[in-house]
């Protein structure tokens, strides 16, 4: 308000001083449209996905079995099975070990398809349901054959 007040004593004195004043006012515009523009970029993917539902979009996992828990913990399975598959593989491939112990003692049968599918027993509402979702395509199902539980509950869906 104070720059206004000044800018009119400006006015007052003249030409030359009032177009410095418009010329401040027009920066000022500026700078305030430019903080809009930029709060409405920034805050659009909000927008966007109260909007479409996107964000809260999670797929729904059917973990096919009664078992209450993993080989392992259930977050470092979430973020981490492919490395313990990977494991799996070298054990059994370089190291002929064909059982998994767990952190507690538990022992598994080291198999993709004869122990993780037999608990997640429908591989397309588990893991390809999974996997689409975060656009990852593990070629395993080339040499690995889903067993027969697996497959038909994927025609069913
Ligand atoms: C080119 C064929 C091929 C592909 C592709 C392949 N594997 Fe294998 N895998 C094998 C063979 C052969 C064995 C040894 C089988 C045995 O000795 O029981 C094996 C063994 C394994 C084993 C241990 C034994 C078992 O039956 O589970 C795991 C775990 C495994 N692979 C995981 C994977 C994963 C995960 C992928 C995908 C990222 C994959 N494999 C892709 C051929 C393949
Ligand atoms: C004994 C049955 C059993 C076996 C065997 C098993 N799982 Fe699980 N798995 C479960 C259960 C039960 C959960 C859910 C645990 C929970 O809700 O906390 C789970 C959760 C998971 C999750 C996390 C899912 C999510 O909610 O985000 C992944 C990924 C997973 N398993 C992959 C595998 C893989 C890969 C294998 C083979 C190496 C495997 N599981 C073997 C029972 C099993
Ligand atoms: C909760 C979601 C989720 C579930 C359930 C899940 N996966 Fe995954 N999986 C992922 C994600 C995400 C990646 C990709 C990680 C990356 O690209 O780094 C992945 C990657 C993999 C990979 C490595 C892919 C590659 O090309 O190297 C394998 C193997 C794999 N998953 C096997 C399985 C199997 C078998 C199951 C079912 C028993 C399963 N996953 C269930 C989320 C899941």
């Amino acid at each position: 308000m104070c720059e206004i007040s000044s800018a009119e004593g400006r006015i007052k004195r003249g030409v030359e001083g009032s177009r410095g004043v418009e010329a401040r006012m027009y920066d000022k515009i500026k700078i305030i449209a430019g903080i809009i523009i930029f709060l409405i970029i920034m805050l659009t993917p909000f927008w966007y996905n109260s909007l479409t539902g996107k964000a809260a979009y999670v797929p729904q996992l059917k973990i096919g079995t009664d078992a209450r828990q993993c080989v392992e913990n259930t977050s470092y399975m979430k973020s981490n099975h492919m490395d313990l598959l990977n494991k799996w593989k070298e054990s059994v491939v370089r190291e002929g070990m064909r059982v998994h112990k767990t952190r507690d003692g538990k022992l598994y049968v080291i198999s993709l398809t004869g122990t993780c599918l037999n608990c997640h027993s429908s591989k397309a509402q588990f893991c390809d349901r999974c996997h689409d979702y975060a656009g990852a395509k593990p070629q395993c199902w080339d040499c690995h054959i889903v067993p027969n539980n697996a497959v038909s509950s994927r025609q069913e869906e």
